[in-house]
């Protein structure tokens, strides 16, 4: 077991836990606790919520809503838990940002611990203290930044994970690669999914990596007014395709990382051969990389989205693998070249 602390500028910190079960960890909380996960993660593990405060919910991003939140809230009243408690979501992205959002309200804030179960949760999701749930076709539109005290990882979780939804976690890595680590990117180049599943300790130790990246910026940027943008590469147009064709997270990140290359071309002089490399490794990793789709819906969901500033979006350009910034592009001049994006 390793432990890694992150010290946030208002005092708040994530101890991140490496290699620590969920028995392990639970015995070494200071207070009760209450855990949240779905069906998915709960029928994977039989045995382990037996004899302990669980509140199960249906898997899946359609249920990442304020009604969902409104029903755990409802059993942690019931079961009369208190603001002293730990909520320890134990799931992939969905249960993460469910778990932060209601620690966060419930009773104005109670401790929160978190177990990611998925690759996308482990390297994104569950770090960094945004959650929030959907509403109607708008991603993310209603949460919180709270931090957890706790993000432990227990690798064993990954031996459940169906195929895709390692896929769909690679996305958020090649993200990371994309915007701050051409090394890391390098190295995906060199190797496969397959061959990195293989070898647990390669697992652990590219997560670990990809926990150090995505903490070093969240530390250093908790509410977004500067690098946190970056995190935002491909998720623009991203989030727009996932709630019109209702697609996978990461498969939609990965056309919409291909669409912010494209811009990137267009408006920062990104070179094709980068892009090109770009594209050839979301494919090698399974990612999807366009999609077909109606312009104008993209356009009605993209002018909701919430980086939307009068008539610009702030949209994430790479300068080259592995640099990135981001600026406000106007909606007239997305509006007119979104074809091409995508
Ligand atoms: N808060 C943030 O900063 C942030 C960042 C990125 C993504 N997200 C959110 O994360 C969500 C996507 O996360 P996700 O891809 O993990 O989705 P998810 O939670 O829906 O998990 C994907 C599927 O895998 C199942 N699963 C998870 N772990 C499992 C395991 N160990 N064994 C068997 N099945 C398992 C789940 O039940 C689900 O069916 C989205 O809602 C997205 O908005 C949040």
């Amino acid at each position: 077991m390793t432990e890694r602390r992150y010290s946030f500028p208002n005092a708040a910190f994530t101890s991140c836990i490496f290699n620590q079960s969920l028995d392990t960890f639970l015995r070494t909380l200071p207070a009760s606790f209450v855990i949240l996960t779905d069906e998915n993660v709960f029928n994977a593990n039989p045995g382990l919520f037996a004899e302990k405060e669980t509140v199960v919910i249906p898997a899946g991003e359609e249920n990442k809503v304020q009604s969902t939140v409104d029903s755990i809230i409802e059993k942690l009243l019931q079961a009369d838990i208190d603001k002293t408690s730990y909520l320890v979501g134990v799931g992939g992205g969905v249960v993460t940002d469910m778990a932060g959002y209601v620690a966060s309200v419930y009773k104005r804030g109670m401790h929160l611990a978190l177990f990611p179960t998925s690759i996308l949760a482990m390297v994104d999701a569950s770090l960094g203290g945004k959650n929030g749930v959907d509403v109607g076709m708008y991603k993310n539109m209603v949460g919180t930044v709270y931090q957890p005290e706790y993000i432990v990882f227990d690798f064993q979780f990954l031996n459940s994970l169906p195929e895709e939804e390692w896929v769909n976690g690679f996305a958020e890595i090649i993200k990371h690669a994309c915007i701050c680590d051409l090394s890391l990117f390098e190295l995906l180049e060199q190797t496969t999914l397959h061959n990195i599943r293989q070898d647990p300790t390669w697992v652990a130790s590219l997560i670990e990596r990809n926990v150090e990246i995505k903490m070093g910026i969240v530390t250093r940027d908790e509410f977004e007014k500067a690098d946190r943008k970056l995190l935002n590469f491909g998720h623009t147009l991203g989030h727009a395709i996932e709630k019109l064709h209702h697609i996978p997270h990461g498969h939609a990140i990965s056309v919409g990382m291909v669409a912010a290359c494209t811009l990137s071309e267009k408006i920062n002089g990104l070179h094709f051969s980068e892009s090109k490399r770009i594209i050839s490794l979301l494919t090698k990793y399974h990612l999807p990389v366009d999609i077909e789709t109606d312009y104008s819906r993209v356009f009605e969901v993209l002018k909701r989205d919430k980086k939307r500033e009068g008539k610009h979006i702030h949209f994430v350009l790479l300068d080259k693998i592995g640099a990135a910034h981001a600026e406000p592009v106007s909606l007239d001049f997305l509006q007119q070249h979104l074809k091409d994006l995508v």
